[in-house]
C-alpha cells in the first residue's frame, strides 16, 4: 500500500486526476473504474481539463461504477448515471455505450447483480479503480458487516449513511434505503485501486482503514490486502496517521 498526502483538496483531486490519466496515456483502451459522491469531482474536473486542453483521449476507454440507487432512473438527477454524465461523460469523448452503471430501475434484483457481474467479466476485470470511503469505512455500498460480500450484491444502505447522503437530496425521506453495488471481488481483482479523501471528518475512519484489524466491520480495511492500492489523502484526513 502506498500512502500520498497531499495539501488540500484540490491538490488531492490533481493526484487523483494524474494516476487515471497515467493509466489511460498507458493503455487507451483501460476499464476505469468509477465512483460517485463529493470526494471525485474535483478529480473529475481535472480530467475534464487535461481532456479540453492537453487531448487526454477517453475514446477507448470503457468504464464502469461501483454503485447505484434501487428505483432511481437515469433522468433522476439523484441518480449515480445522472451524476456520472453531468460530472464527467457529458465533457469528454467517451462513447457512453461503454459506460456501465448498475440499472437502478431493474427491480429483480438477483438479475441487476448477475447482470452487472457479467458486464465486468466481458470487460475482463478493471485496471484501475477509484474509491471514496464512506464514514463507516464503507466502499462502493459495501456497508459494516459480519462478512464481506463477494459479487455485486443489493444491499440495505445503513442509517449512516442515508444520513450522509441525505444533503443530495431535499428530505432525507427522498433517500432511497437500497442500492446495488458491486461487491469485493470486483473491486479486489482491480490491478491498481486509488482510494481517496479529503477532511476531518474522514480520519479516523482513514486511520481504522489503513492501521485497523482487516475486518468485513471496516469495509475498506481489505485494501490493506491488495498489491497495488494507492491511498490519496489531503492533510486533514491523514491527521490521525
Ligand atoms: C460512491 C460510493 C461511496 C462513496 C462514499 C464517500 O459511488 O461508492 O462509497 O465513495 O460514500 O462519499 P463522499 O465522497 O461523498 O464522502
Amino acid at each position: 500500500m502506498r500512502v500520498i498526502v497531499t495539501k488540500n483538496y484540490e491538490e488531492m483531486s490533481k493526484k487523483v486526476a494524474q494516476l487515471i490519466a497515467a493509466q489511460l496515456l498507458l493503455k487507451p483502451n483501460s476499464v476505469l473504474g468509477l465512483a460517485t459522491g463529493s470526494t471525485p469531482i474535483g478529480a473529475y474536473k481535472n480530467l475534464i481539463d487535461m481532456h479540453k486542453a492537453l487531448e487526454l483521449d477517453f475514446s477507448k476507454a470503457y468504464s464502469i461504477n461501483l454503485d447505484e440507487y434501487v428505483g432511481l432512473s437515469e433522468e433522476s438527477d439523484q441518480s449515480y448515471r445522472y451524476f456520472m454524465n453531468e460530472n464527467l461523460f457529458n465533457h469528454i469523448n467517451i462513447n457512453k455505450d461503454n459506460t456501465y452503471v448498475p440499472n437502478g430501475l431493474e427491480l429483480d434484483e438477483k438479475k441487476a447483480c448477475s447482470n452487472y457481474d457479467a458486464i465486468l467479466e466481458k470487460l475482463g476485470g478493471i485496471d484501475i479503480q477509484l474509491l471514496g470511503i464512506g464514514h463507516n469505512g464503507h466502499i462502493g455500498f459495501n456497508e459494516p458487516s459480519d462478512s464481506f460480500s463477494v459479487g455485486t450484491n443489493c444491499v440495505a444502505l445503513a442509517q449512516s449513511t442515508i444520513d450522509a447522503n441525505a444533503r443530495f437530496f431535499s428530505s432525507i425521506d427522498e433517500v432511497p434505503r437500497k442500492a446495488y453495488t458491486m461487491g469485493m471481488a470486483g473491486i479486489m481483482q482491480a490491478k491498481t485501486v486509488v482510494i481517496a479523501a479529503s477532511g476531518q471528518a474522514k480520519a479516523d475512519i482513514v486511520k481504522q482503514a489503513i492501521y485497523g484489524k482487516v475486518s468485513p466491520e471496516v469495509p475498506a480495511s481489505i485494501l490493506q490486502l491488495h498489491a497495488n492500492c494507492i491511498f490519496v489523502l489531503d492533510e486533514a484526513a491523514a491527521s490521525k496517521l
